[in-house]
C-alpha cells in the first residue's frame, strides 16, 4: 500500500536486523515509523496495540522470535526461544495468529545441527510465513472482488460497504483482510462506498480505516457505532464485510468488539454478512465460539478518548471520576450468521463441512 506516494508494509526488518513497524498509536494524526531492536520491546508494542491487527500480530511474532534470537547465546538459545514463545503467546489472547505464528516458525527449526543453521533456519522461516501471509491476503481480494463485483451487478454500480474496526492494510502487513476486496474492486473499477463505524473504544475504524481509505483515494463515511442499525434499516449497506482474530472448526468468528451486533442487525435486514481471513486465522483445535479467551483490556480505554487539539495528541477523560467500566476487546459471532468466509481459497460456508473443505484446500498446500 502507499502512503504519500511511497510503498510501505506495517512491519519489517531493517538491514541491521532491527524490526521497523508503522506505530499505530499516532495515526491518523501523525505517520510514524518505530523500531524494535530487543523482544520486550516488541511485546510491549503489541501489548499497548502499536502494532494490532490478527495478521500484523502474526508477523510481529514472527519478529519477535527473531529478535529473541539475536539477544541469545548459542548456549543459551533452545531456552530463550522457549520463553520468547511463552512472552509472545501472552501479550493478546483472542487473535490465534499469534500463537500460529511462533508455533509455525518453531517447528521449522527441529533438525538444525548448529547455532548457525537454527538462525539461518529462523530468519527464513519468518521470512517465509510473512511473504506467506500478504500472498493470502492479495488472494483475499481476488476473490472478495469477484463477490462485490457481483454485488455490482446487482445494485446497477454503486456498491455500500460496511466494516468495523480495521481489518485493512493496517492490521496486516499488506493488502488487509475485510479491505482488500475493496482496493481490488476499485482497480477494477467498481464505485464503492464504505461505512466506516468508528469502533469505541479505541476508534479502530474512525482512526485507521478512514485514514487507510484516504490514502487510497476510496469513498468513505465514519459513522458512531450506534448508527449502524439506521443505515442497516434504512437499506443503505449491500454487504458488511469484517476480518477475524480467531474462527473456530465450524465458523464460530471472534472479532472486534460490536461485531456481534452488526451481525444481528444484518441477519434482522437481509444483508449479507461476511467475514474475511486467511486460514492463519483459523482455530483448528476449537469448535465453540463460546472457547475462545476474549481479551480483557484496561477499563481506562473506555473512560477517556484520544485525539488531536491545537496540533497535539491528546487524552482526555469522558466518564465521572470513580465510575466502572468493562472493557471486553472482541465478541463472538455465532456462524450461523456468517454468509461467507472469504479466504484465500475462495468462500467458503461458515459451517463445520465449510471449514473441512477449506482445511482440504490448506493442508493441500507446501
Ligand atoms: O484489537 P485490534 O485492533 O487488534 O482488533 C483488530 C480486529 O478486530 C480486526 O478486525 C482483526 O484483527 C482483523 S485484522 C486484519
Amino acid at each position: 500500500m502507499r502512503v504519500g506516494g511511497v510503498a510501505y508494509r506495517t512491519i519489517w526488518r531493517q538491514p541491521d536486523g532491527s524490526i521497523a513497524f508503522i506505530d499505530q498509536s499516532f495515526l491518523p494524526h501523525r505517520f510514524v515509523v518505530a523500531e524494535c531492536r530487543r523482544l520486550e520491546e516488541l511485546a510491549e508494542a503489541i501489548r499497548k496495540m502499536h502494532i494490532r491487527g490478527a495478521i500484523a500480530l502474526g508477523a510481529a511474532a514472527a519478529y519477535g522470535l527473531e529478535l529473541a534470537a539475536r539477544e541469545a547465546s548459542d548456549a543459551e538459545l533452545g531456552e530463550v526461544l522457549h520463553r520468547a514463545a511463552l512472552l509472545l503467546k501472552r501479550t493478546r489472547p483472542t487473535a490465534v495468529n499469534i500463537a500460529w505464528a511462533v508455533d509455525t516458525v518453531l517447528s521449522a527449526l527441529p533438525g538444525a545441527v548448529t547455532p548457525e543453521e537454527l538462525r539461518s533456519r529462523l530468519r527464513h522461516a519468518v521470512d517465509e510465513l510473512v511473504e506467506r501471509e500478504v500472498e493470502r491476503c492479495r488472494r483475499i481480494g481476488e476473490y472478495g472482488a469477484s463477490l462485490l463485483e457481483q454485488i455490482a451487478q446487482r445494485t446497477g454500480g454503486l456498491v455500500r460497504i460496511l466494516t468495523h474496526c480495521n481489518a485493512g492494510w493496517l492490521g496486516c502487513v499488506d493488502y488487509g483482510t475485510a479491505l482488500a476486496p475493496v482496493y481490488v474492486a476499485a482497480n477494477h473499477g467498481v464505485a464503492l462506498h464504505i461505512w466506516v463505524s468508528e469502533t469505541r473504544p479505541r476508534n479502530q475504524g474512525a482512526a485507521l480505516t478512514a485514514w487507510e481509505l484516504q490514502q487510497q483515494g476510496i469513498p468513505y463515511t465514519v459513522v458512531a457505532d450506534s448508527t449502524c442499525g439506521l443505515l442497516l434499516q434504512r437499506g443503505l449497506v449491500d454487504v458488511t464485510i469484517v476480518g477475524a482474530d480467531r474462527i473456530t472448526r465450524r465458523g464460530d468468528t471472534a472479532n472486534k468488539i460490536g461485531t456481534y451486533l452488526k451481525a444481528l442487525a444484518c441477519r434482522q435486514h437481509g444483508v449479507p454478512f461476511y467475514v474475511a481471513a486467511p486460514t492463519s486465522s483459523v482455530d483448528w483445535n476449537c469448535t465453540e465460539g463460546s472457547a475462545i479467551p476474549i481479551e480483557e483490556r484496561s477499563p481506562e480505554e473506555v473512560h477517556t478518548v484520544s485525539g488531536l487539539s491545537a496540533g497535539q495528541i491528546l487524552s482526555v477523560r469522558l466518564t465521572p471520576e470513580g465510575a466502572a467500566a468493562w472493557n471486553p476487546a472482541f465478541d463472538i459471532t455465532p456462524a450461523e450468521m456468517i454468509t461467507g468466509l472469504i479466504t484465500e481459497y475462495g468462500i467458503f460456508p461458515a459451517t463445520q463441512q465449510g471449514l473441512e473443505q477449506l482445511a482440504a484446500c490448506a493442508h493441500g498446500e507446501p
